[in-house]
């Protein structure tokens, strides 16, 4: 609607507003039923719509607080709202007679009907409450509406010409004031702009003096506006824009959309037919039902969306009347219990069109969020609802899972890392067993697991860990059968055996790398306790040296330990512990292990650690003890089994001076001592464990040894 021509200035033409109203009518209807801001936009925009506009231009605080409240005390921020159509609007007189009625049925009134006067809509307004809705956010309505017949000012002349225009300013706080008398009648004030003539015809509604509410994120009410609203025509457009910038640019509301699992949507033709998920007629269903002789259709779909419910807006069957939003059920108050149930209520979504339901009487609750299941036609919809739902229940069952799976394959690029991981051409056992156990796990996760990469690809991790095993399980078994041919499959038996081995330790190798990449976080965590640091090195000897396996200790090496703290003890009159710490609880001197028939000492420091001349002379009589004792012709035994001894010294620098300096060298050009820095440390245990799943890899990969299938 564009600006006013001139005044019109013919005092006696001008319309005495007034509104019969009370109190009681205005908080039942106004206040408690539209306390959202969306619910609020949506009657003025549906007003709109009966008005036969093209295009509303909702412009809002998008976003923001339309008050603050603190203390109790509520105060406006000074915003507004404005809905402004370019629809058939009112004059005056029409303002008087139908927008400053409260409870007016339009569709039975002849001046306004039940189809809009140009475009034939079926109009969505019928108890005349819709303009009231502002009152459950703010205190004041201004309507600035210009319509009618177009009319002609002084002259004859078309420039002159323009819509009389009425504008007038409703106040909450003038209509609680009237008192509970039914008959009260309330003048709202009449605006600058009355009674003069607008270029276009339309409404223009702006609403001021808000309650502590909020507009939502411009997209965030577009969705809610596009769910409220199933329209689907060319000539209408809703549009929003942010009023409290200028660079705002405008977002059009679009149809509501919801992504939907592939195989699962039941359409509900005009026709009165259903269509399955595979386009074939449901004969046994039917789209809408009979009651008391008379057909009620329901037009649209039903399906299971891609993804479980994100936001209520989407949740369930939204069904609509005249394209505005009835109600939204998800499973038509179906008792509990029923096939698919779980999956039905978190992605069962639809689009029902009931045109029916406020014809005659009206079965949707005024705040339109559910239909009055109670009355007999709507217990004949439930019915038809109920039964439809049960059908999806067992129609959908398999889609849903094989869409789990198709997820999972997806995530874990489950086929594209078999082929890597055994791409050679005799390898097909292989591939498809690892394939066939990642299925098997991917058919009983949830679809969130099937979702979640670190899930997924530990058990893709797993599959092909497994794979090698349990083909060369069922080789086995062949071998076994077919006892008259065994060199040939004894060859691929081997091979495949070769391949489980590779795997098994390549997943090892794996793990020990993740625990390499800890302990590279950990040593820099400031606070790593030593004590800590010696544990995990006796756990894990590895750490030291990748060829060290944590084996369990043999009962001779037992009792060199034992006989070694009694000696050690004896000869130099301070005890040592070397004890396993998990048994004792103390923590050990050092670390003692046995690799490769050598006794492996190992001192572990903390990083950045400089070794002290004090330390180092605890090193040199542990080692010239150890030296004796392996030496005394009394421990000829151990010596049979422990030909000699070895230092390792994690420690990242040294402080070293005089005889201590000369002693560390001395071991170590003897190659009796290792020194590592940290960095060396982890450097070398990471290589090897990587040079072997390289190894490994290309083991797989090449296979050279393998001979050609036969
Ligand atoms: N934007 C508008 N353009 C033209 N007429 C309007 C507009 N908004 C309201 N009206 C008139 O005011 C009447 C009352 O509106 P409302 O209270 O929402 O009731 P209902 O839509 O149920 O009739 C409408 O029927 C219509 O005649
Ligand atoms: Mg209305």
């Amino acid at each position: 609607m564009t600006p006013l021509i001139r005044r019109q200035g013919d005092a006696n033409m001008s319309v005495d507003y007034s509104m019969r109203i009370s109190r009681l009518t205005v908080d039942k209807l106004g206040v408690k039923l539209y306390d959202k801001v969306s619910a609020v936009i949506a009657e003025l925009i549906a007003n709109a719509y009966d008005a036969d506009a093209t295009e509303v231009i909702v412009r809002a605080p998008m976003g923001q607080f339309l008050a603050t409240r603190a203390g109790g005390t509520v105060a406006d921020k000074g915003f507004d709202i404005q809905v402004i159509d370019d629809g058939i609007g009112m004059t005056p007189q029409q303002v008087q007679d139908f927008f400053l009625v409260v409870g007016a049925e339009r569709r039975n009134d002849p001046k306004r009907g039940s189809r809009s006067l140009g475009l034939k809509r079926k109009v969505m307004g019928r108890k005349g409450v819709g303009k009231l809705a502002p009152f459950g956010i703010c205190k004041t309505i201004e309507v600035i509406s210009a319509g009618g017949e177009l009319q002609y000012g002084d002259s004859e002349n078309p420039s002159d010409s323009g819509y009389l225009t009425s504008h007038i300013v409703l106040d909450y706080g003038g209509i609680v004031a009237l008192g509970d008398e039914p008959d009260e009648r309330y003048k709202p004030t009449v605006g600058d702009r009355d009674e003069s003539l607008s270029e276009t015809s339309g409404t223009h509604i702006i609403l001021r003096d808000f309650n502590y509410r909020k507009v939502p994120e411009i997209a965030v009410l577009g969705r809610q506006l596009a769910q409220r609203f199933g329209i689907q025509s060319q000539d209408w457009k809703v549009q929003l824009t942010d009023n409290t910038t200028s660079d705002s640019s405008p977002e059009t509301v679009r149809t509501f959309h919801i992504d939907t699992m592939p195989n699962t949507r039941i359409t509900f033709c005009r026709d009165g037919s259903v269509l399955g998920p595979d386009g074939t007629v449901q004969d046994e269903l039917s789209a809408g039902f009979d009651h008391d002789g008379t057909s009620y259709p329901l037009l649209g779909w039903m399906a299971y969306s891609k993804a479980p419910y994100s936001d209520e807006l989407m949740a369930g069957v939204r069904i609509y009347c005249r394209g505005k939003i009835a109600a939204q059920t998800s499973i038509f108050n179906q008792r509990a219990g029923f096939t698919g149930e779980h999956n039905i209520r978190s992605y069962l979504v639809g689009e029902l069109h009931a045109d029916w339901l406020d014809e005659d009487e009206d079965l949707i609750q005024t705040d339109r969020r559910d239909i009055l299941w109670s009355d007999e036609r709507a217990a004949a919809f439930q019915a038809w609802g109920q039964t439809i739902v049960k059908r999806i229940g067992t129609l959908s069952r398999d889609p849903l899972r094989k869409a789990t799976l198709e997820v999972f394959l997806d995530t874990g690029n489950v086929e594209a890392r078999i082929l890597d991981t055994y791409p050679a051409g005799n390898q097909q056992d292989i591939r498809d067993k690892a394939l066939e156990v990642a299925r098997s796990f991917g058919r009983t996760i949830s679809r969130s697991e099937a979702e979640d990469a670190d899930v997924v690809n530990e058990l893709v991790d797993l599959s092909i860990t497994l794979a090698p095993h349990i083909t060369l399980d069922s080789m086995m078994k062949e071998a076994v059968a077919h006892a008259d041919k065994p060199l040939s499959v004894l060859a691929s038996f081997l091979r495949t055996a070769r391949l489980a081995e590779l795997s098994s330790f390549g997943r090892i190798a794996e793990d020990r790398l993740k625990v390499v990449k800890r302990l590279e976080i950990l040593k820099d965590a400031g606070d790593t306790d030593e004590d800590d640091l010696q544990q995990l090195i006796a756990d894990a000897p590895w750490l030291v040296n990748p060829e060290w396996a944590p084996v369990t200790e043999n009962r001779t090496f037992s009792s060199l330990r034992r006989e070694f703290e009694k000696y050690y003890e004896d000869r130099t009159g301070s005890p040592i512990s070397l004890s396993d710490f998990k048994k004792t609880g103390k923590r050990p001197d050092f670390v003692l292990s046995s690799q490769e028939g050598t006794v492996q000492i190992i001192e572990i420091k903390k990083p950045h650690h400089k070794l002290t001349n004090a330390e180092m002379d605890r090193i040199v009589t542990y080692y010239q003890n150890m030296e004796t004792f392996l030496n005394d012709p009394a421990h000829f035994e151990f010596r049979k089994h422990f030909a000699d001894f070895h230092v390792t010294i994690v420690c990242d620098q040294l402080a070293l001076t005089g005889t201590q300096r000369a002693a560390f060298e001395g071991y170590r050009d003897k190659k009796k001592l290792t020194h590592l820095d940290w960095a060396a440390f982890l450097l070398k245990t990471e290589h090897v464990h990587q040079d072997f799943l390289r190894e490994a890899q290309r083991q797989r990969t090449a296979n050279p040894a393998a001979p050609a299938d036969d």
